[in-house]
């Protein structure tokens, strides 16, 4: 399979060790499998798909879990025709249970080889290909490290030409989870978070990524919409909307006040939030791509046109680095 070079205006890096050119912004196709995010017309989304494309996008990640299998069906029926431009990132999600899994739990209960092979066998139905470029193991286990037996099975995969490559996404609360098998270079690839909050992966899985040419996708940079800035103290989302858990209690306010803060450091930037948002998550060496989740055309060209602004400077990345905020921790507070 060929893939063309996207148009010069969206940036490319290249992709880890597997030496493909990948757009620096791609497409994190969460929403377009509605159900958590709310509402979502198929055709918004193929027209923002077949949008990003055009502007140069050439990675989308998905999920089985994305909307049952919704988001992989659209983004097939967008791809019509142009399946090979395109590297595709889908996830296969463990056997239902507890998520993230429990560290009692075992690696042969939660994906067992049959269990991987038939949910591979639905993604390349869903996708309509026959071969997916990433397939990344949704969720995992630190328990896992020491003997992660599904790689052996993904590595079959590749042989199988089902896969060109694997790898496995950091749940939610634990950015550091994978570092064991990156120092090891035991994956093709990792996604993670890492954002102006979220940036813990600076300290180790970023520099265990490079050094061991793992490609990174990261995800989360708008902290599920809250770094572009559009949030207000009175923000609701309705029933169904999981930002209503992650942003539940008195975290609306919270959140804002500090995006407030990273408004002021933009005040005489050429920068709008979301701008600052994608480019903070790329000036780390690591990364070879960042899936901003975007569900309509406006979203597709502000995020994308992000790549054409000039990097941050120094100064300004270093005033950036200040708004970490450690919310998993007790002391420090949410
Ligand atoms: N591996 C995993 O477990 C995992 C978990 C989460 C996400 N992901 C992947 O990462 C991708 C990104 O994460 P995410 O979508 O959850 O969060 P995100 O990228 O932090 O935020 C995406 C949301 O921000 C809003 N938005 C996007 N561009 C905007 C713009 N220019 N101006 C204003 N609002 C904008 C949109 O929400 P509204 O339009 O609804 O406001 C959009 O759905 C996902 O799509 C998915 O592919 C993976």
């Amino acid at each position: 399979m060929t893939l063309a070079s996207p148009p010069s205006a969206l940036r490319t890096r290249p992709f880890g060790k597997l030496g493909w050119a990948v757009s620096e912004i791609s497409y994190g196709a969460w929403a377009l499998g509605g159900g958590a995010w709310g509402e979502q017309d198929d055709r918004e989304s193929i027209a923002a798909l077949q949008r990003a494309i055009d502007l140069g996008v050439n990675l989308i990640d998905t999920a089985a879990g994305y909307g049952n299998g919704r988001s992989e069906q659209v983004i097939a029926r967008a791809l019509a025709g142009r399946r090979e431009k395109i590297h595709l990132v889908t996830k296969t999600p463990p056997l239902p249970g507890n998520w993230p899994p429990q560290p009692h739990e075992r690696v042969e209960d939660r994906y067992p080889e049959s269990h991987l092979r038939a949910n591979l066998e639905e993604r390349l139905r869903f996708l309509n290909t026959d071969c997916i470029d990433v397939l990344l193991l949704h969720v995992w286990s630190r328990a896992w490290n020491r003997d992660p037996q599904p790689l052996a099975v993904l590595e079959q995969f590749k042989r199988e030409g089902k896969i060109r490559a694997y790898g496995i996404s950091t749940p939610d609360h634990d950015q550091d989870q994978l570092n064991t098998l990156l120092a090891a270079g035991r994956l093709d690839v990792i996604q993670l978070v890492y954002n102006l909050f979220e940036q813990q992966p600076a300290a180790e899985a970023l520099p265990l990524a490079q050094a061991s040419g793992t490609a990174v996708m990261g995800r989360l940079v708008f902290d599920e919409g809250s770094l572009t800035g559009k949030l207000t103290p009175a923000t609701t989302f309705p029933e169904g909307d999981f930002r209503r858990g992650y942003f539940g209690g008195d975290r609306v306010p919270r959140t804002v006040a500090r995006v407030e803060r990273i408004r002021d450091d933009l005040r005489d930037t050429p920068y709008a939030p979301a701008q600052a948002a994608i480019k903070f998550a790329l000036a780390h060496p690591a990364m070879s791509t960042v899936i901003p989740g975007m569900r309509n055309l406006a979203q597709v060209e502000a995020n994308v046109g992000a790549s054409a602004a000039p990097d941050l400077p120094d100064a300004l990345l270093e005033r950036l680095r200040r708004h970490i905020w450690l919310r998993g921790n007790w002391h420090a507070g949410k």
